[in-house]
């Protein structure tokens, strides 16, 4: 599933993190960059360990704990602290896939799961720099409004097309998910939208109780921590 979360972030919140992004010392993506990714990777980074990474990287982790819609459809177990990235001047990333397993800042290593990217600039500010997801049924292209993130499985093929006005300012980060399989999360969250939607045509109905069994006894069977 390929869900965009809107208004992760306030306008407030964003003006501030920009603030904070555009005066750090950014490095050369392919460092961080595995040995098939280097070679189709062009873009900038902030190193880990960067003030300015950590402090946006916690506001955003923050926002995501209080926010219902990313924990219905991701169902997290461990976030991986945020990275950002930034493309102008044609810069891009061609296709490529994420590495399967990532280490934690505290060493343990965990399984990427679900990919996020959540966008810093608004797509009126940057030319090209879509994100292209290849999906089961076909790809989707994809420009977010600043604040806005995008959640998509781990195991796409993705890319950046070049960005030939800039800079595209993106934070970008991985998770693992209570929740293995994509299908078995999928319907998960559907099933959550239905109760959450017939609770607020219907508060009271008799069948809310019984189908929020059925979805925890569900999540019971099928969650691994
Ligand atoms: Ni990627």
């Amino acid at each position: 599933m390929i869900l965009a979360i809107p208004d992760v972030l306030t306008a407030a919140q964003v003006v501030e993190a920009r603030r904070q992004l555009e005066a750090a010392e950014w490095v050369d993506g392919r460092v961080t960059a595995g040995h098939q990714g280097a070679r189709v990777k062009d873009n900038q980074q902030l190193p880990e360990g960067s003030p300015a990474a950590q402090q946006v990287g916690r506001t955003i982790l923050q926002a995501l704990a209080g926010n219902p819609l990313f924990m219905s459809a991701a169902l997290p177990l461990h976030v991986l602290p945020p990275y950002f990235n930034r493309y102008s001047g044609g810069q891009t990333f061609g296709t490529h896939v994420d590495g399967s397993i990532r280490t934690m800042p505290d060493g343990r290593r965990i399984r990427t799961d679900l990919s996020c990217t959540l966008f810093f600039a608004n797509p009126d500010e940057y030319d090209g720099g879509e994100l292209i997801i290849e999906d089961t049924y076909g790809s989707k292209s994809v420009r977010l409004p600043a604040g806005h993130m995008i959640l998509y499985p781990s195991t796409s093929l993705h890319q950046v097309t070049p960005a030939t006005r800039g800079p595209r300012l993106c934070s970008f980060f991985w998770l693992q998910s209570m929740i293995r399989a994509d299908s078995q999360r999928v319907l998960l969250f559907d099933m959550d939208v239905a109760i959450q939607r017939l609770g607020a045509e219907n508060p009271g109905h008799p069948s809310l109780v019984a189908l929020t069994g059925v979805y925890h006894n569900l999540l019971r069977q099928w969650a691994e921590m």
